[in-house]
């Protein structure tokens, strides 16, 4: 399927985009292992989620759901999963597959955990050493890739862990791991990356410490379950934070989005590049922030990307790229080189398309330096990376010729309904079959 997008157009209204896709992960994870019933609304039906979800079934966790985002988790215990028959497929899914393997280490039984050939390729070594440290016993793929085998050693041992990247997934990773440990697990982290997983378990009434930069946790606890209200997904907002920024008439307002301070890099980076967000009716749901957000169309300036703000922003760069390419002026982004290892490697992945699309642009081994400039058209490659595609797509709203964004199937990964929503808001788009 590709996504056919005319020149021109607005977005305009009030949308909700779909559930955040870390926290649905997390939500049916901690669900699964708590002593009785946990509840989940606003939870993401997209396909990296449900991949969790049919893995906790295939350990003998009873899931209702999900319906109208709204998902009934019988939790069965730490210890209560049973062998699955059956290699576990986590699809496209990074996070399923990091955090499982974390999860898996602990269990008295062997898994399996494979996927699509995109996952097949991505690094795992970053969750199999720590792992092994902890007395893990892990089979793999040459360098470290899936399918990886896990042989449950029922305990492992409690490690320090200096986190050698900005990666919460390895993060939390081994802090689940670190639930089944003797003794105390903790790690440090290069730079601030998303915490969803020290919230969640805390929420879950398992006690996470975070003490000059350590986070830490004792193994042999338990988890309660809980009901949980899943805001919308921040990196799932950016494309109509960007889309709405770079077309003249636009007025949009993005409802009840998840405004965690691990996750709102895109934010802070879009207003640094002159972008006019108003972060409206702030409140708190379930131990995480949420905000209406309002955007309309500004002239935007390319701008030196702070550091800082890299591992805050991981996810929304494909699409800040695109406001890069309409800002007048020259975006550098460096230390960024975690974005090679995503679903496709997304500096490459974008510097392809920018350029079929007139966008001057220069890439580095950590980053990119891109012209703004007028975009024109043409097909584009997504690699079958979801979010490569939706930024394209989002592009059109400033091109002056149509684009087509090819092989878009990915899409519905992490935001199903993204065609149907967008056109609703004003992008003038349609899919139609790959040649
Ligand atoms: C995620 C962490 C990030 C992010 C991914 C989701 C998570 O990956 O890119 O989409 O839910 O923990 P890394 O930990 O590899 O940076």
């Amino acid at each position: 399927m590709k996504f056919c997008v005319q020149p021109g157009g607005s977005l305009t209204g009030r949308i909700r985009v779909p559930g955040d896709k870390s926290m649905s992960h997390r939500s049916v994870m901690l669900g699964a292992l708590a002593e009785g019933q946990t509840q989940v609304s606003g939870f993401l039906e997209g396909e990296d989620a449900l991949a969790t979800v049919a893995a906790f079934r295939a350990m003998g966790v009873k899931i209702e759901g999900p319906d109208n985002g709204k998902l009934f988790i019988e939790g069965v215990g730490l210890n209560g999963l049973v062998a699955p028959e059956h290699a576990l497929d986590m699809g496209n899914s990074g996070t399923s597959m990091r955090l499982l393997a974390g999860l898996l280490a602990g269990q008295e039984f062997t898994a399996t955990l494979t996927g699509d050939e995109s996952l097949c390729k991505r690094p795992m070594g970053r969750v199999i050493s720590p792992l092994e440290r902890m007395g893990a016993v892990i089979a793999s793929e040459p360098e470290g890739r899936p399918p990886l085998i896990i042989y449950g050693q029922g305990t492992l041992r409690g490690i320090h862990y200096d986190l050698p990247m900005a990666s919460a997934q390895v993060k939390s990773c081994v802090l689940l791991a670190g639930m089944y440990a003797e003794g105390r697990t903790s790690v440090t982290e290069p730079a601030p990356t998303r915490d969803h997983t020290e919230r969640m378990l805390r929420g879950f009434g398992y006690n996470v410490e975070r003490r000059n930069g350590v986070i830490s946790l004792e193994g042999g606890g338990s988890l309660k379950g809980s009901t949980i209200d899943i805001p919308a997904d921040v990196s799932s907002a950016a494309f109509f934070l960007v889309g709405a920024s770079i077309s003249p008439g636009s007025d949009l307002t993005l409802e009840h989005v998840g405004m965690n301070p691990t996750r709102i890099g895109v934010l802070n980076i879009l207003g640094l590049m002159g972008a006019d967000i108003q972060v409206l009716n702030e409140r708190e749901v379930g131990g995480e922030p949420v905000a209406d957000l309002r955007v309309r169309h500004a002239p935007l300036k390319g701008i030196q990307i702070p550091e800082e703000e890299v591992p805050l922003a991981i996810d929304e760069f494909p699409a800040l790229f695109i406001a890069a390419a309409c800002a007048e002026g020259r975006t550098v982004l460096t230390g960024a080189e975690e974005l090679r290892v995503k679903e496709s490697d997304r500096i490459a992945s974008m510097a392809e398309g920018l350029t079929t699309l007139g966008i001057q642009n220069q890439v580095r081994p950590d980053g990119i330096v891109i012209e703004g400039g007028t975009l024109g058209g043409g097909a584009v490659s997504t690699y079958h990376d979801h979010r490569i595609a939706m930024s394209f797509a989002i592009a059109g709203l400033r091109a002056s010729s149509p684009i087509d964004v090819l092989d878009c199937d990915h899409v519905t990964t992490s935001f199903p309904g993204f065609a149907v929503l967008a056109s609703k808001a004003g992008l003038l788009l349609h899919e139609a079959a790959d040649a």
